[in-house]
């Protein structure tokens, strides 16, 4: 079997955001399992507008009105699975990440996707909500999740930088097996779309 790609993708952009700590977390914990290719996609680096095409993105078949989303799309294609880094805006997730789901379709088609979030009650309530859309993207959204509890956040975002990864340490176990279901899911996956 090929290399897996993995990408984090992190949900937030604002400035001082908290993503990029739990984010760094991840891409050193994926990075050393066997086999996995990990990235870090930063949607600053993807300034989408808001999704303004005539065509909806599936009838765009691949084929995207805005130079940008070409990119992105072009980046999602060539990655077999995900790990979203969430914060919780409104009880929901920030609007910068839904764009960025909604402007591709079918680069998502069949993909898994675990969620790492953080918040007042760890996230939940935004992971929920992304699990709903990444059905209808027609991804394999995963059962096991990392929430970052508030108390948690606190400490990690009081640490000094650059982060100990020692501060996440009463969380590796969570994240360990949303990688353990993450990775056999993203092979079968990928076996599907190949065949
Ligand atoms: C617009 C906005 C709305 C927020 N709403 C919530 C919320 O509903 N629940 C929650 O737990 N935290 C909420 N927070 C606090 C965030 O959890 C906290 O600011 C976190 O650091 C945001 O993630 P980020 O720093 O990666 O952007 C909100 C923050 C912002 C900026």
């Amino acid at each position: 079997m090929d290399t897996l790609k993995i990408a984090i993708i992190m949900g937030s952009t604002r400035e001082g955001r908290f993503s990029e700590r739990p984010a760094g977390w991840v891409l050193g914990r994926l990075s050393k399992q066997e086999g996995v290719e990990a990235e870090l996609l930063d949607l600053r680096d993807f300034p989408m507008p808001f999704y303004d095409s005539v065509a909806t993105p599936k009838a765009a078949k691949g084929v995207y009105s805005n130079e940008i989303a070409q990119k992105w799309a072009e980046k999602i294609k060539q990655v077999d699975g995900f790990i979203i880094v969430t914060p919780e805006y409104n009880h929901g997730y920030p609007a910068v990440l839904k764009n960025a789901l909604d402007w591709i379709y079918q680069e998502w088609n069949n993909k898994p996707v675990g969620f790492v979030a953080y918040g007042s009650v760890g996230g939940a309530r935004s992971v929920e909500q992304l699990r709903q859309v990444a059905v209808e993207l027609e991804m394999l959204p995963l059962r096991n999740g990392v929430h970052i509890s508030w108390d948690a956040y606190t400490a990690i975002k009081e640490a000094p930088q650059p982060v100990d990864p020692k501060v996440f340490e009463s969380l590796d176990w969570a994240l360990d097996t949303l990688i353990s279901e993450l990775i056999p899911k993203t092979k079968v996956l990928k076996t599907l779309r190949n065949s």
